[in-house]
């Protein structure tokens, strides 16, 4: 096993052992393509949405929110492509025992890039090399199949009542863009941003929460002029830069990738895939940014007779183009495990610690007593946290084992400081000391002595 392999198995098993993603249904023995974020994962994955928020949202004039339901008529995704050949992947069969697989995975791993290929390619590839599936069998055709988890609605049997959980948010925004063009009489261009699950039935989940089939998007669909896509897209793509930067992902992790003609979306003209370079992976997609020209808008004008348009101060209406940020949040909190990952020596032992940005920490402090077993440090310990939590909200309350124990803990955890109530602070044994604590950094471990009354916006500073 390589080191990067062995860093993503170290970071796989952090994450279980310390409470931020277990396996889905693991009791009854998982389910194929799905992870449950524990208490720490939540934590992590409500900063990630929340910083995203505050920069893609609060932060500018020109974007506006949604949150719009997960089933929608089915008459969306006919409009939108998702139910033709546009969403399907490649599917091969081993003939004796019927398992299922991705036959561009089996190419990949066979050192084949098969991006943008037909079937019948993929067929004639299957038999040049003679691939077989993992269990050394035969492989049947190629076909199509169609990624989209199906459901029914209420007692209807029949087509009647089919819909689809969606594949993406970005519908959702799409045929509710009449609804705040009339309502928030936004200036053209601008944005509607939505974050929400997304399902996929993927033929084959893997690598952890690189492709599940329930996952969490953060979209935004950015309505242009058809002439105005250019300029607008070379702006957006600084911010994603900028994003990815807040988040504490190093530019020399991340590579942008032109996708190329034959291989873009049904729906996009042209795509620039951010890609991360994953521990024992290497890089692969992180976000896409999309130009899906005026297909979607178009398409559901067509559909449902409903005019989607925008009237400019000139009086003529458009229908207007689309540039489409869209970020995989599992994908995100991934790669920022990753980037956080840090072993090191510290003193006499070797230690490992998530060096996490303190805005996307899961807790931004802990506090202690030094002792549990003494009221007074307890007491005074209390207080402090009560008014960290008040300052900060998430605060963790650690006593258990020793300070160096729990140092330990919170490192592992990436907490970027912990507070420490001892004697000092009480003014038993220095009076100078007085309402004063130990504030220990758990990247470099320095310990200093911060007065009470200025400890939250030290923290704030540091
Ligand atoms: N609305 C456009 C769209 O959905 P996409 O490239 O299919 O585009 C966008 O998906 C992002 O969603 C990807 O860059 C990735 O981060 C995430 N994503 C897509 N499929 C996924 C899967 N099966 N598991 C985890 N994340 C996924």
């Amino acid at each position: 096993m390589t080191d990067n392999e062995n860093k993503m198995e170290k970071i796989v098993s952090l994450a279980k052992r310390r409470g931020f993603v277990f396996p889905g249904s693991e009791i009854y023995g998982g389910l194929k393509g799905t992870w449950d974020l524990g208490p720490l994962g939540v934590a992590l994955n409500n900063n990630l949405k929340q910083e995203w928020w505050k920069m893609f949202v609060d932060g500018r004039e020109d974007m506006y929110g949604l949150d719009a339901s997960i089933l929608m008529n089915a008459k969306v995704w006919e409009a939108s492509g998702h139910t033709g050949a546009g969403f399907c992947d490649p599917l091969v069969e081993d003939v004796e025992t019927g398992e299922r697989f991705r036959a561009d995975h089996l190419l990949k791993d066979n050192g084949i890039e098969a991006e943008g290929m037909t079937l019948s390619e993929i067929d004639a590839l299957i038999k040049e090399k003679d691939i077989k599936s993992p269990k050394g069998n035969d492989l049947t055709n190629a076909r199509e199949f169609n990624m989209m988890f199906e459901s029914r609605v209420g007692a209807t049997a029949g087509d009647e009542g089919k819909v689809y959980l969606r594949p993406e948010t970005a519908q959702g925004i799409f045929v509710n863009f009449k609804n705040v063009v009339d309502t928030m009489a936004p200036k053209m261009p601008f944005g509607i941003a939505q974050i929400g699950k997304a399902f996929r039935n993927e033929i084959a989940p893997r690598e952890w929460l690189f492709r599940v089939r329930e996952f969490e998007q953060m979209e935004i669909e950015y309505f242009v002029a058809e002439d105005q896509w250019e300029a607008e897209y070379a702006k957006l793509l600084e911010d994603i830069r900028a994003w990815h930067q807040h988040i504490g992902l190093l530019d020399e992790n991340i590579r942008e990738y032109e996708v190329p003609d034959n291989d873009l979306a049904h729906y996009s003209k042209r795509t620039i895939d951010f890609e991360y370079n994953y521990p024992g992976k290497g890089f692969d997609e992180l976000a896409g940014f999309a130009y899906r020209t005026d297909h979607d808008l178009k398409n559901h004008e067509e559909a449902s007779g409903t005019k989607m348009r925008y009237t400019p101060v000139d009086g003529v209406p458009f229908i207007p183009h689309v540039l489409e940020p869209s970020f995989g949040i599992g994908r995100a909190l991934t790669a920022v495990l990753c980037e956080a990952y840090t072993e090191d020596t510290m003193g006499e032992s070797s230690r490992m610690y998530l060096k996490l940005p303190a805005h996307l920490a899961p807790y931004r402090v802990a506090v202690s007593p030094l002792l549990k077993n003494k009221p007074q440090l307890v007491e005074k310990a209390r207080e402090v946290f009560t008014m960290l939590k008040k300052e900060f909200g998430n605060v963790a309350w650690d006593d258990n084992g020793n300070v160096g124990k729990r140092y330990r803990r919170q490192d592992e955890i990436g907490t970027p400081h912990c507070v420490v109530i001892d004697f000092d602070t009480l003014g038993e044994e220095s009076p100078e000391h007085k309402d004063t604590v130990t504030v220990r950094d758990r990247d470099t471990g320095e310990q200093k002595r911060v007065a009470i009354g200025e400890l939250a916006s030290y923290l704030l500073q540091v």
